[in-house]
């Protein structure tokens, strides 16, 4: 495999996968991305200018697509609109990107017989109870929750009938919570980090009961390696590093790393239709193709975390006050 086609490269997990490759490989990488409120072209600084380019177009855009898709070996599908609160108040670009825009990738993947590799998430199984000992596994029955997690399920599925309707050569992976560097501040981590460099308080939906299975994004890139490279076309593989946490304990370990009291937090409104837990099985993944996750303490990856935000204002502060005028409409 020598020429990538990375879609939403300049978002957070995406942009990490490209590093990751243009590192870790001899690849040659597009990326093709909106530019939407989540990407950064900064995220993408310092790659070398004879293996990497970048494309500011839609994945909606059948002609753009058509013709990067056409001029590459490989496809791997980032771009979408990821925000689970943003669904919640207005659903329709997560119908069009996540939907029409797979859609409009597959069909240029089948006509030009390009292998691809689709980046999903964990929360297209629903949830979990909290006492549940179950972890969501490749055999899960899909049962999702939000507008976000419903495109997320019917891309999938697209993929699917993809494969074996037209036999095109995909792969599938779900992964877990991912943190660590350059994530917007709208999500959960970042945002409480941000709002304590600020002088401000962290944000706890409802009671922080809610757990999620946390990876760090170098370990997500790592694994998505490993399944183009050796996974078998047409099987989904799910990707987690055993990170269960519930959100309390998350915000009362970021006030302690920043030297704050670990009760000087605020409860806010709670998320419509708020997925209690999440929880990952990746045995296959492990078993099959050998995976482990490298960021195993997840106290350390978050102290590198808040090391990163701390140094990197520059990157976070010109979305931070829209961000959070957006949560302050929601009571959020
Ligand atoms: P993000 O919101 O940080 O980045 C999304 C990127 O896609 C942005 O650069 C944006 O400009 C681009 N984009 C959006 N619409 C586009 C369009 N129509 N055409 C071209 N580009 C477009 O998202 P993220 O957190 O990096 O998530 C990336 C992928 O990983 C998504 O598919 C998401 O569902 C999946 N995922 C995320 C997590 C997580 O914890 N963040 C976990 C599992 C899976
Ligand atoms: O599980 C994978 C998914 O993880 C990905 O598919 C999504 O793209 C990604 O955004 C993430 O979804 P979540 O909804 O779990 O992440 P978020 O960061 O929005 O919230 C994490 C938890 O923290 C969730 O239980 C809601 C809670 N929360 C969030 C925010 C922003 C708070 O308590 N306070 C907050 O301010």
């Amino acid at each position: 495999m020598t020429s990538y086609l990375v879609t939403g490269g300049a978002g957070f997990i995406g942009s990490n996968f490209v590093h990751y490759l243009l590192a870790h490989t001899d690849a040659t990488v597009t990326v093709l991305d909106k530019l939407t409120y989540a990407g950064n072209l900064a995220s993408l600084d310092g790659l070398p200018a004879d293996r990497f380019r970048f494309v500011h177009g839609d994945i909606c855009d059948a002609a753009i697509v058509d013709e990067l898709v056409g001029s590459h070996d490989c496809v791997v599908h980032y771009a979408a609109e990821s925000h689970n609160d943003n669904s919640l108040t207005d659903p329709s670009p997560f119908v069009q990107t996540n939907l029409v825009g797979t859609y409009t990738l597959l069909e240029a993947v089948r006509r030009h017989d390009v292998r691809y590799h689709h980046i999903s998430t964990d929360e297209v199984y629903g949830d979990l109870e909290l006492d549940d000992p179950a972890r969501f596994s490749e055999s899960t029955p899909y049962n999702p929750s939000s507008p976000y997690s419903s495109t997320k399920a019917g891309s999938d599925l697209l993929v699917r009938a993809w494969v074996r309707s037209f036999k095109v050569a995909a792969t599938i992976s779900n992964c877990s919570n991912n943190y660590g560097p350059y994530q917007h501040v709208e999500k959960f981590i970042p945002r409480q980090i941000t709002n304590v460099l600020d002088g401000g308080r962290p944000k706890l939906y409802g009671a922080g009961q809610n757990v999620r299975d946390w990876i760090h994004a170098e370990d997500h890139s790592a694994a998505v390696l490993k399944i183009i490279e050796a996974g078998r076309i047409g099987e989904t593989y799910l990707i987690g590093a055993d990170g269960e946490q519930n959100n309390k304990d998350v915000v009362e370990l970021i006030l302690e790393l920043l030297g704050q009291p670990r009760d000087a937090y605020d409860h806010v409104n709670d998320r419509a239709g708020h997925d209690l837990r999440y929880a990952i099985d990746s045995t296959k993944l492990r078993q099959e193709l050998g995976w482990q996750p490298a960021y195993s303490d997840f106290r350390t990856g978050l102290a590198n975390t808040i090391d990163w935000y701390r140094n990197n204002e520059n990157w976070w502060r010109p979305q931070k006050q829209a961000t959070e005028a957006k949560y302050a409409a929601t009571g959020q």
